[in-house]
């Protein structure tokens, strides 16, 4: 079983949303995988609506949440607004929030929280930058991520995922190796084990950055590699697809 995420960005309005379900194939993918797109938040509500007419194989989540429920917060959205759409998952702390949007640490934790009080499945992304990667930091700037979060992702029922998303490897078409995804995530499972024990066996690591229907199925079949987070080719509904078959 695998995961198979699409994060369209700031792409497809709730009518590009639309069209993407209704175009969608899905002969051939194996029975079990989890299939989730993450649309814009006022896509979400078409998304939901057309992913049950194409026979309810997709789910629906959130790209970013803010952590009060309601209130003064101009241009944010909540936890309980998400659900009500019908999101059930949730990206927390995706690159582009933290280095474009100045998400810190706290911040993701505290959104991590929403999401779960709201039952909304968190995605935890978190991923090293090209410096970090070429002097050696790695497991340092994953960990410090994945600390930040854990606490919340460990306070109550245990469902969630998290993304290893190098950041150079996002949208650039550089792809990190089979290898450099499978040490990451045996950081992360490490990790994940000391705090959650064994249970920490089932969290599903996801990889993202540049994946493509021509490299999935390495991707997928890498030591520790549950799933991918795609970005660009999920925009298409050919290629999700394909993306979705390489998982077998
Ligand atoms: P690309 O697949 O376009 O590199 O994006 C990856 C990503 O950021 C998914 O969240």
């Amino acid at each position: 079983m695998a995961v198979i995420a699409g994060n369209w960005k700031m792409h497809m309005g709730p009518a590009r949303a639309r069209a993407f379900f209704d175009a969608l194939d899905l002969s051939g993918v194996g029975d079990g995988h989890d299939l989730v797109v993450f649309p814009p938040a006022v896509a979400i509500e078409a998304a939901v609506g057309a992913a049950k007419r194409a026979g309810g194989r997709v789910g629906v989540g959130v790209q970013n949440l803010y952590w009060m429920d309601e209130g003064a917060f101009t241009g944010e959205t909540s936890a309980p607004m998400a659900v009500e759409a019908g999101a059930g998952f949730a990206l927390v702390g995706h690159s582009e929030r933290r280095h474009l949007f100045g998400e810190s640490e706290g911040d993701t934790a505290l959104k991590v929280g929403a999401a779960r009080r709201h039952g909304l499945v968190p995605v935890l992304c978190v991923g090293e930058t090209l410096d970090e990667r070429k002097a050696g930091r790695v497991d340092e700037v994953v960990l410090r991520q994945l600390n930040a979060a854990l606490p919340a992702l460990t306070s109550a029922d245990r469902r969630f995922f998290v993304a290893y998303e190098p950041v150079w490897a996002i949208g650039t078409g550089e792809t990190a190796t089979p290898a450099d995804a499978s040490e990451a995530h045996a950081t992360i499972r490490a990790r994940l084990v000391d705090a959650l024990g064994p249970a920490a066996a089932d969290v599903p690591l996801l990889y993202g950055g540049s994946v493509k229907p021509g490299n999935a199925a390495e991707l997928l079949s890498a030591d520790e590699v549950d799933g991918v987070l795609v970005g660009g080719a999920s925009l298409d509904p050919a290629s999700f697809a394909a993306i979705a078959r390489a998982a077998g």
